[in-house]
């Protein structure tokens, strides 16, 4: 499925426009492997995915990449229905080992930036010798918030809508979405 194409007829009620189409986005991942090739070969970094949006771009990314990676895994909450809370919480570090360790946020999409802000500075306390993240989506947004860190690799860049899809949910519905659609409001 290319983006732009129709909606399929059964999530018609819920997407009103696919905006990016599943082939694109397993070209866009090859890519991106490639590009991470060049600094992370001999690295063995860990990919810190963020859950849940981001488990289907990172099962994807990571299976893509031609390099030994490990896979840490923590959840960050910051959003009800469409709107943030401006409130996030970490969960899952507690346990990693990342003192000195090459660090790949791999987030689903970066809107406001709160969530990735706030997961730096818990990886910073832990030590890692660097971090650098990797989104599937960024949002060309005016909410975005101060100090947040540059995003190193990004797919694509979106318009500010809200989109579902490929492991994006609204109200944990829609996630299981092959390609990235604006969520029909
Ligand atoms: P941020 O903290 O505002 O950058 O938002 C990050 C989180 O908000 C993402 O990881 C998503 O879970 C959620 N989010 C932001 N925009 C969207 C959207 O358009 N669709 C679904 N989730 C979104």
């Amino acid at each position: 499925m290319e983006s732009g194409c129709p909606v399929p007829t059964e999530w018609e009620e819920s997407v009103s426009e696919v905006l990016i189409g599943t082939s694109d986005i397993a070209k866009r991942i090859n890519e991106l492997a490639a590009i991470l090739s060049m600094g992370y070969t001999k690295l063995n970094p860990i990919l810190i995915v963020v859950l849940k949006g981001s488990f289907i771009f990172a099962s994807d990314l990571s299976r893509a990449l031609p390099f030994p990676h490990e896979l840490e895994f923590i959840r960050a909450s910051s959003y009800q229905g469409t709107n943030t809370t401006g409130n996030v919480r970490i969960q899952g570090l507690e346990k990693a080992k990342l003192k000195d360790r090459h660090l790949i946020v791999i987030e689903d999409i970066v809107d406001t930036g709160l969530t990735l802000r706030c997961i730096y500075r818990n990886l910073k306390d832990a030590g890692a010798a660097s971090i650098k993240c990797c989104t599937l989506l960024e949002k060309e947004t005016t909410r975005r918030q101060e100090f947040v860190p540059e995003v190193d690799f990004v797919a694509f860049r979106i318009p500010d809508k809200f989109v579902v899809g490929y492991g994006l949910d609204f109200d944990q519905r829609l996630r299981h979405l092959s390609f990235v659609g604006v969520y029909r409001q």
